[in-house]
């Protein structure tokens, strides 16, 4: 099981007490509200039986392409193979260092190590993202990129982290995996760097049925390498130009990604205003990071920050309230990561957020009397 998904079991609401069921996320309702949809992808895909590459590919490549404001968008398997071809197309490898946060995903850092560099941490701020000073900091001679993680649908402070890396001549290999629609400085999230890597995970805002993901690029040789790299090298039927692997989007998975693309302005509208409805009721209970206004948050989760957090999640959880933590353990202290060099204390803003940081239920099909009541609950919790 994807370990994102894992956080389903929290979905449970434990019997006999909680009087709403409050789910973390809730693929049934997004079933039965796109249901006739998504049965006329299967209908389109499986009639012409083009279950790799093909029109619905270069359909959703082009959207997606469109909404970034890129000039190329490359479809591939997942968003951690977004970010390891990607840093391939860039030359990135052995012998490279790439600065990235301790907080993400494992992939972020996993997928560095996958091309053979070196992950090295910077720390971040309070909202959850590098710190561009941290950035400054980590740059050595062996600094090749640097890839900022756009955690929680929160573009990072992409304006001083692009004076750093054009300062070195880095590249910036953007983690876009959670931020799809969301803005910076009047930019999409995906456009700033050479390559913007995206997930389109089930658990994302804009989701496939099982794993899929995309690489955002302006750069026309860049997209050459990734269309070859994620197909075998093949240039054709026949001719292999480069070595490659099968990193192909399942062409009913693109399918689906464009009827989803169509839905994006609705999503985010609802899990903006999700957020909106939590700040209200719960401002001075929990901290909750201010956006500012250089800032266009899609709310992939809601994070806020709490003492007592393990007891808030267990209340809520026996009140139907699924929650999920983003992340529990920062990267660089996970047992695979021992090799790296870290310690505990080396990342102190990361490390005491990994305490106290939990996700709320923020998605789309979520009711005002839903939220209400989770800001209840968590407001009667406070009170105990
Ligand atoms: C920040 C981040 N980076 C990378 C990934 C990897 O994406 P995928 O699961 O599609 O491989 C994810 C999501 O799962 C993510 O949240």
């Amino acid at each position: 099981m994807h370990p994102e998904t894992a956080v389903r079991e929290n979905n449970a609401p434990m019997p006999g007490r909680a009087t709403r069921n409050v789910p973390y996320v809730d693929f049934a309702a997004q079933y039965r509200s796109e249901r006739e949809e998504l049965l006329a992808c299967c209908e389109a895909v499986f009639s012409r039986g083009d279950f790799v590459g093909g029109e619905a590919i270069d359909a959703f490549e082009e959207e997606a392409a469109r909404l970034i404001g890129v000039r190329h968008v490359i479809a591939v398997a997942s968003g951690t193979d977004a970010l390891i071809l990607g840093m391939r197309a860039l030359g990135i490898g052995p012998g490279d260092e790439v600065i990235t946060p301790p907080n993400s995903f494992v992939a972020s850092t996993s997928s560095i190590i996958a091309v053979g560099a070196k992950p090295v941490f910077a720390d971040v701020r309070a909202d959850g993202n590098i710190d561009p000073a941290a950035v400054a900091a980590a740059v050595r001679p062996r600094t090749r990129a640097i890839m900022p993680v756009h955690l929680t649908g929160r573009v990072a402070d992409m304006n001083p982290i692009m004076e750093i890396a054009e300062k070195h001549g880095l590249a910036v290999v953007e983690d876009a995996a959670q931020a799809i629609g969301s803005r910076y400085d009047d930019r999409m999230a995906g456009s700033f760097g050479q390559v913007g890597c995206f997930s389109a995970h089930p658990l994302k805002n804009v989701n496939a049925a099982g794993d899929a993901g995309f690489v955002a690029t302006d750069d026309d040789g860049i997209a050459e390498r990734l269309r070859l790299s994620r197909n075998l090298g093949l240039a054709d039927r026949n001719t292999v130009t480069v070595w490659g692997g099968v990193s192909r989007m399942d062409t009913l998975q693109a399918a689906i990604l464009s009827t989803r693309l169509q839905r994006l302005p609705r999503i985010i509208e609802r899990r903006r205003g999700n957020a909106a409805l939590y700040r209200e009721r719960l401002t001075g209970a929990v901290f909750m990071p201010p956006c500012r206004p250089i800032e266009f948050n899609t709310f992939h989760t809601f994070v806020v920050q709490t003492d007592r957090r393990g007891e808030l999640q267990a209340y809520l959880a026996s009140r139907g309230v699924g929650t999920a933590i983003h992340y529990p353990i920062p990267i660089h202290l996970q047992p695979a990561a021992s090799g790296l060099g870290y310690r505990r204390g080396d990342f102190p803003v990361c490390e005491a957020q990994a305490g106290c940081i939990l996700t709320l239920p923020v998605h789309q099909y979520l009711s005002r009397d839903d939220l209400n009541y989770v800001a209840d609950e968590i407001l009667s919790f406070r009170a105990i």
